[in-house]
């Protein structure tokens, strides 16, 4: 047993972070990890490795449409899948090594096993019980079930199946057109399966605003995804090797099914706070099962606190890691803050789709008057040069102020270029601000200035 300032439980992006951050403002910080290697979901069976296939199958995809064009002669490409699950591996390896070197630099102890929580100010992993004046919970999120649907990671997979598929499918179901099944199922398709989205809502990426949704899916439908709109998954079975799936419309009610060599099964993910034991601590929760917490990740029961996806708001690493290291300063005394108004979304598809704030939709919702600047990157020298021009950049901004609300981008690197107007918005900027600011030439950030020129008097190039 051994005693700490504070305990961690969970070493994903939130939790690891959180650990790091402590162990810096001078607090004895453990953090509890149960699987072999640190990391979470993020770096071992998310974000690292789906990121690690998207590269590839882009390569491949350039490869296969582009290279010709630039005077590249390379041949037919061909995959050797094995070999990419061992590029897959290193990327994860390669993160999760450097966290545990990172916990050793900053002296945080790693307890190995699966952590609960008896009673506040005592972890217990294993036989042992730790003490700690606060504990944190990190557990992150677990994909959700769906009634009828069996999952069983071989053919009727969740996202931690569809990364080490025995081998590329002829064919693919992907059900839920959220940001995991539009991320793999374009992996999929670039390798050479036919892929089938089916999808309850009559639009892509619930929440993103509504232009981009309609461009995202018909880039997507060019690349050869199929859509399923508005309809309801109601089962998905094995037979042998090949697995059924029933769907019905929501238009008619009209049944139907369809086959394939596998299924993604991408309907969102819930909290996963199983064998913590909060329960019997009388730890508040929300009817989505989130932990309650307050504005400073406090829960209920005072030295407990909660981070990232185990509570609520959007289910993203790096929300965790500024709930991590905000929660740190909370329990090291400081105050700790995160803007929940300036928190990007990256999907990592090609092109890449990124937004951050307000939506036409709910700046409409909520009556307030804006302005859009809209920019095509047909217009950016540089995406055009590179194959790259489907897409464009659009600002929202306010009406009478200028004072930036909310930017989507679809396009080339649009998950690096949403930055700058996050920092723009952090700062409080204006339209015009980023519009005086000069821009290199010629770089796809061109078309993030030329967006907000047109907020004022118009842009350049179009
Ligand atoms: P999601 O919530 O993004 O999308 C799920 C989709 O499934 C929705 O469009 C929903 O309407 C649909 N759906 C639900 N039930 C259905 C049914 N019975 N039949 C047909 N469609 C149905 O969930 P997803 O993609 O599983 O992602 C989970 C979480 O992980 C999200 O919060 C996401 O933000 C996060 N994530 C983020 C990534 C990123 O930032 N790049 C990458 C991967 C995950």
């Amino acid at each position: 047993m051994a005693s700490y300032d504070v305990i961690i439980i969970g070493s994903g992006p939130g939790g690891y972070v959180c650990a790091i951050r402590c162990a810096q403002l001078g607090l004895k910080t453990a953090c509890v990890e149960g699987r072999d290697t640190l990391g979470g979901t993020c770096l071992n069976v998310g974000c690292i490795p789906s990121k690690a296939l998207l590269h590839a199958s882009h390569m491949l995809h350039e490869a296969e449409h582009n290279f010709a064009q630039m005077g590249l002669k390379v041949g037919a490409p061909k995959v050797d899948w094995k070999k990419m699950q061992t590029y897959k591996q290193s990327t994860i390896d390669a993160n999760t090594k450097g966290i545990e070197f990172l916990f050793k630099k900053n002296k945080v102890d790693w307890l190995k096993g699966w952590g609960s929580v008896p009673e506040p100010g005592k972890v217990k992993v294993g036989d042992d019980v730790h003490e700690a004046r606060s504990v944190i919970i990190a557990t992150g999120s677990e994909p959700a079930s769906l009634t009828g649907v069996e999952v069983d990671e071989k053919t009727v997979v969740t996202s931690t199946g569809a990364l080490e598929l025995g081998k590329i499918p002829k064919s693919m179901v992907v059900i839920g057109a959220g940001v995991i099944g539009l991320e793999l199922g374009s992996v999929y398709a670039r390798l050479g399966a036919e892929v089938t989205v089916i999808e309850y809502l009559d639009v892509v990426t619930p929440g993103m605003d509504a232009e981009v949704q309609k461009s995202f899916k018909r880039l997507l439908q060019k690349q050869g995804l199929k859509f399923i709109m508005g309809a309801a998954v109601q089962k998905a079975e094995t037979v042998k090797t090949r697995a059924k799936v029933t769907y019905k419309l929501r238009s008619d009610d009209s049944e139907h099914e369809i086959e394939a060599d596998a299924v993604l099964v991408a309907t969102g993910r819930k909290p996963y706070t199983d064998g913590l034991g909060l329960e019997a601590l009388g730890v508040e929760m929300t009817k989505r099962g989130q932990i309650k917490t307050d504005a400073h990740w406090q829960t209920n029961v005072p030295g407990i606190y909660a981070i990232g996806d185990a509570i609520a708001g959007p289910m993203l690493a790096h929300k965790a890691e500024d709930e991590g290291m905000a929660a740190a300063e909370q329990v090291a005394g400081k105050q700790g803050h995160v803007n929940y108004g300036v928190i990007p979304g990256v999907i990592y598809t090609h092109p890449e789709v990124a937004n951050v704030g307000e939506t036409e939709e709910t700046l409409k919702d909520a009556g307030r008057a804006y302005k859009v600047g809209k920019f095509s990157f047909m217009g950016n020298g540089r995406a055009k040069a590179n194959f790259a021009a489907d897409g464009f950049v659009k600002i929202l901004a306010d009406k009478e102020t200028d004072r930036i609300l909310g930017a989507h981008i679809i396009g080339p690197a649009a998950g690096d270029l949403i930055h700058e107007i996050c920092v723009a918005m952090e700062f409080g900027a204006s339209a015009e601000d980023l519009a005086m600011t000069c821009h290199a030439h010629p770089t796809y950030s061109e078309a993030v200035r030329e967006a907000a020129l047109a907020c004022g008097d118009g842009p350049i190039h179009s």
